[in-house]
């Protein structure tokens, strides 16, 4: 059996989506023979409540210098890191000097507001490429992995941190012991650590199984969180539900009794009660549900395919891996998947080998139906998407049921 990598009680997975690719992994045809493949599988921790993968591939297979995730390619999240550098962090400054540290920085969406307040900062990156941009627009960045080591490091350069930023990164760290004993050197006494990432409660409610790809080990919920970090001496504070990346939850965490905690977390921690978060049959079901909307899925495809409709993919995101290869959708179901990153195009998707191509490709030839894989950016994509839907093109979805939307969904 499985141990569980927070308590290192056993459990068992509740799912098995079978041998998958690394999820951000777009490959050329010459890359096809030598492409890596490991078992993905999820179970939940009774112990300690954590969600978590069986096995996940190592870092250096994930981010690297070729890394194809550009946080800045959504204008809407864009939009959101800005209010977190404006709104959310100066709170927990403690000082007119404050000192911020950011892990996972990427292309510095976050820290190019810091640059131009003047906030002292440092980013912690280690895919080179998206480092790069971020030290172009003037953002501190160090091109490592965050961990205990180079917290220590980083206190001894800068001095302790006011806050210690994190998105969508914090649920990947296999070394987490060694990242939560990093921050909380790092963090000042009145010091806080904001992160956010998907939530386990969204998923669960929207079968939202496309969250579960090799670099989300971990599906956070309150109580599993503050189980957590209480093991380094740190408690949750505060937390607030976000309605970004299809549902995701910010945590504050500070030192053990340092600041007060918000009737947030008590209140959101009955609601996980009420979800059953903490029962075992609530994965199973899950599991269920998840089986229907793959079924679903390869039913509506299949048909469209044998009436000779047009489907293209619609953003060659991450989960689109989980997605592709667990329904066994392939080139022959889906033309081409859609997407506006650079890096991505021309290239073949991880596993099923779906070609992704330019925007460009997508307007100049509509297709009949196109498959939302970037769901969660539905609002931002919609709202361009005008002719799309004037020329009759629909909108297949698959979270959080499989269907097609209405002519009239837009307006
Ligand atoms: N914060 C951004 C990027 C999230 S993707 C956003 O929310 O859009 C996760 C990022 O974490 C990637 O850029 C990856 O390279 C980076 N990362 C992975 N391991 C890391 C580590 N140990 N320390 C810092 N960043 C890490
Ligand atoms: P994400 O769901 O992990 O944020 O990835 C979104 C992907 O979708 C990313 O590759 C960019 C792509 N995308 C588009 O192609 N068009 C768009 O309008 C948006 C918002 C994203
Ligand atoms: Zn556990």
């Amino acid at each position: 059996m499985p141990t569980c990598r927070i308590c290192q009680s056993q459990f068992e997975p509740f799912i098995s989506f079978g041998k998958m690719p690394i999820a951000n992994g777009f490959l050329a045809p010459e890359q096809f023979d030598r492409e890596y493949f490991f078992e993905l599988a999820v179970g939940f921790c009774p112990t300690c409540a954590m969600v978590q993968l069986v096995d996940q591939p190592n870092k250096e297979q994930m981010f690297h210098e070729h890394y194809a995730f550009y946080s800045s390619m959504s204008r809407h999240m864009a939009e959101h890191f800005k209010r977190v550098a404006l709104n959310i962090m100066p709170r927990y400054f403690a000082s007119n000097d404050p000192f911020v540290v950011e892990i996972g920085s990427n292309d510095g969406v976050l820290l190019e507001h810091c640059v131009q307040r003047g906030v002292r900062h440092v980013g912690v990156e280690p895919a080179a490429n998206v480092a790069k941009v971020a030290q172009e627009k003037g953002v501190e960045t160090i091109v490592e992995f965050f961990d205990e080591e180079l917290a220590g490091r980083i206190r001894s350069e800068h001095g302790q941190a006011d806050v210690v930023f994190s998105a969508n990164t914090m649920l990947q760290f296999s070394y987490m012991r060694s990242v939560l004993s990093g921050i909380a050197s790092l963090l000042k006494p009145s010091g806080v650590l904001i992160f956010e990432d998907p939530y386990l409660g969204d998923i669960i409610e929207k079968t939202s199984y496309d969250q579960m790809y090799d670099e989300h080990l971990f599906y956070f919920s309150v109580a599993s969180v503050d189980a957590m970090v209480r093991r380094h001496g740190m408690a949750v504070i505060d937390v607030e539900s976000l309605p970004v990346h299809g549902g995701s939850m910010r945590y504050v965490v500070a030192h053990e009794g340092a600041l007060s905690v918000s009737s947030a977390v008590a209140a959101q921690r009955a609601k996980e009660e009420q979800l059953g978060l903490r029962d075992l049959t609530t994965y199973e079901h899950l599991r269920k549900r998840i089986e229907q909307s793959r079924n679903d899925l390869v039913t509506l495809l299949s048909r469209f395919h044998d009436e000779g409709k047009r489907v293209v993919g619609y953003g060659a995101t991450s989960k689109s891996t989980t997605i592709l290869n667990y329904c066994n959708i392939g080139p022959d179901l889906i033309e081409f998947i859609s997407d506006i990153t650079p890096i991505k195009q021309g290239k073949f998707s991880p596993g099923m080998h779906i070609p992704v191509r330019s925007y460009e490709e997508f307007i100049a030839h509509y297709p009949d139906y196109a498959l939302l894989f970037a769901w969660n950016h539905a609002r931002e994509i919609m709202a361009k998407e005008n002719n799309f839907h004037r020329a009759g093109g629909r909108w297949i979805v698959h979270v959080p049921k499989v269907g097609v939307l209405a002519h009239d969904f837009v307006r």
